[in-house]
């Protein structure tokens, strides 16, 4: 019998985000066909796509207008290096979603994996304040919880040991300031509370580093990769208020957040108060489902003073920054089509009812005894299972445990959550729930392999 693909990839390939010892105990499933939220194996077996691919996926696997977009630009431009020259759907991708920002934003820097595009607003914003002959401001705040990739620059002002520790000798330091996640509330206290405690802990740190500090990079409204940590927006208002105070730049991170995964197109959105003049970040970055879960396509939305603090007659002025496949022509056409799914149909208006939907057909998870902190914004759902329930290697049983059920599902530590893509409907919703409870109980209701191991660290 042939080797299956699964076999194959354990000794050709070394999985991301894998302690491949490990990888015996739930071995990489072969993947051979997608459609719509449903992912097939070489065994013929579906699974639901609950994390649409590591929130890449929007419209459901092999969607039928990325995919015609896609086959027109294959005919007639793939790629064509981004210095020197440049393409229609790079130019249009650029000018529609500038204008998604009410052009506040614009001049879109191109790069390729969010990690990139994270690199990219902290080399700007540092280049920017040497341009603005305010060379001292170099030093750059991250938050508690943060995620923002495993390059080096973006390890930097990442929060997360298991990811980091092993690399910190090589890393810039960044100050750590608190998270505004709401589960931190002490009783009576709201989320807008927790978020004004953290507001403050950044104002001392702003007020002690004055002059010194070049950005502060945040994950707008939920910090995703620790456990989907969600914040009140006050805090976006808030941070963007001291930031004015204090000269310092705002980068915005949705690279797991915008695209319409919190309700509105961009999360930052929501940091206006309704009815008031919008908010805007000084940098936001993109990435993830922008290009529909089809290519690696990243970038950077700027302020027009960020981008004219480059222009001048020395090159070295400039931002020099490059990627081989910056702004890829497939990449940025599979956008376009995204973007126009978000044109012709009112997807988050559509989004709304699929989130009331599938948080009713949570309902009764509500008040389990082994659950906590439940929380919804968007299409992001999420829950804690209580410590002494979820037990050892919590994560890896529950996924295993989930594939038996047709889940593609990969918890963070002791939090579950469900990020699926906009393709839910009522009765996706209910089966969705269904097999999530079952999951569950199957999980509680083993003796876990190795109850004398400690519990794993969070690994998305
Ligand atoms: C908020 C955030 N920033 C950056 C990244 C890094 O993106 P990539 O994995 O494409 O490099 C991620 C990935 O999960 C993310 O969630």
């Amino acid at each position: 019998m042939p080797a299956s693909l699964t076999q194959r990839s354990l000794q050709a390939v070394w999985h991301p985000c894998t302690q491949m010892q490990r990888a015996a105990h739930a071995p990489p499933l072969g993947m051979v066909r997608g459609e719509g939220p449903w992912l097939f194996d070489e065994a013929g077996r579906r699974y639901f796509d609950t994390s649409s691919s590591w929130w890449v996926n929007l419209f459901g696997h092999s969607d039928v207008g990325i995919n015609n977009a896609l086959k027109d630009q294959l005919d007639r431009l793939p790629h064509v290096m981004l210095a020197g020259c440049t393409h229609s759907p790079a130019v249009e991708l650029a000018e529609r979603l500038s204008q998604r920002t009410g052009h506040v934003l614009g001049h879109c820097f191109f790069g390729s994996d969010g990690a990139s595009a994270v690199e990219i607003a902290l080399k700007m914003s540092f280049h920017y304040w040497r341009n603005t002959g305010q060379a001292d401001k170099t030093e750059f705040v991250c938050l508690r919880q943060s995620y923002h990739g495993e390059t080096l620059g973006a390890l930097a002002v990442t929060d997360v040991a298991v990811f980091r520790d092993a690399y910190d000798p090589l890393l810039m330091r960044a100050h750590l300031v608190m998270s505004p996640d709401a589960r931190q509330a002490a009783p009576g206290e709201t989320a807008a509370d927790v978020a004004q405690r953290a507001v403050a802990a950044l104002r001392t740190l702003f007020e002690m580093r004055a002059g010194h500090i070049a950005a502060i990079i945040l994950e707008p409204l939920v910090q995703a990769a620790t456990g989907m940590a969600m914040y009140d927006p006050i805090y976006l208002r808030q941070v963007r208020a001291l930031c004015d105070a204090h000269e310092v730049l705002l980068i915005a991170d949705e690279i797991a957040v915008g695209c319409g995964r919190t309700g509105t197109f961009f999360a930052f959105e929501q940091a206006a108060l309704p009815g008031e003049a919008p908010i805007w970040p000084d940098l936001l970055c993109l990435s993830k489902g922008i290009s529909g879960g089809y290519l690696p396509l990243s970038l950077v939305l700027s302020r027009p003073a960020i981008y004219a603090a480059f222009l001048d007659d020395d090159v070295a002025r400039g931002f020099l920054h490059s990627h081989s496949y910056s702004g890829n022509a497939l990449a940025c056409r599979a956008a376009l089509a995204v973007l126009d799914h978000f044109d012709s149909a009112d997807v988050l208006q559509a989004n709304r009812l699929r989130a009331a939907q599938f948080t009713q057909a949570l309902a009764r998870l509500y008040d389990d005894p082994r659950l906590e902190h439940f929380r919804q914004i968007g299409m992001i759902w999420a829950f804690d299972v209580r410590e002494p329930f979820a037990g050892p290697r919590f994560a890896e049983r529950f996924h295993l445990a989930g594939r038996v059920r047709e889940l593609l599902i990969r918890p963070i530590g002791r939090t579950v959550y469900l990020m699926p893509p906009y393709v839910l409907d009522a009765p996706l919703s209910d089966w969705l729930a269904q097999q999530l409870r079952a999951t569950l109980d199957d999980v509680f209701h083993q003796t876990p392999p190795g109850a004398d191991r400690p519990s794993e660290p969070a690994v998305a």
